[in-house]
């Protein structure tokens, strides 16, 4: 009898529900790793390299960082506080890194405040997770 069956109205539920989605800063929005270069090079190009094979410079190579215990790039001189964490670096412990290095991390000498919006830090790991072989 009816013209709008419900599924076609669930649809634009759901539809309606995508857009405002997409409308939003971090939760339910893809992160963007072609973003994530462009606020690397602002952010952590000044210090960080991302070349596979490529030396370190004031800070450590961060190819194929994701993985990787933390403070075991060869030849980069840690501070103790960044050999010893002991972490996997992840998604996960990169955002709570990334939020606040000195608060996640007490004693490193990465001289950074840190990335406060949410949906920046995901575009940042997004990019970095790019990074590898
Ligand atoms: C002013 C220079 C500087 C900037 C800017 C900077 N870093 Fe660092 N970063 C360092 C240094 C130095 C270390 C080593 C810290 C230590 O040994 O305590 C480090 C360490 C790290 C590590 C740990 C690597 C490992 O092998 O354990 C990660 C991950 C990292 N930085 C990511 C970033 C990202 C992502 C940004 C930008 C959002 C950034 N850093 C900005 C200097 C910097």
């Amino acid at each position: 009898m009816t013209h709008f069956p419900i599924c076609a109205r669930r649809r634009s539920i759901l539809a309606a529900m995508a857009l405002l989605a997409a409308g939003l800063p971090a939760a339910g929005r893809a992160a963007d790793a072609t973003r994530g270069a462009d606020l690397f090079d602002n952010y952590c190009g000044e210090c960080h390299t991302t070349r596979a094979g490529g030396g370190s410079r004031s800070a450590p190579n961060l190819f194929g960082l994701m993985g990787r215990r933390t403070g075991t790039v060869e030849g980069f001189a840690y501070s103790d506080a960044n050999r010893a964490a002991g972490w996997v670096w992840s998604p996960e412990t990169l955002d709570t890194y990334l939020a606040a290095p000195k608060t996640a991390m007490p004693g490193t000498v990465m001289k950074f405040q840190g990335v406060k919006d949410p949906a920046e830090r995901a575009d940042i790991i997004a990019f970095l997770a790019t990074l590898h072989g």
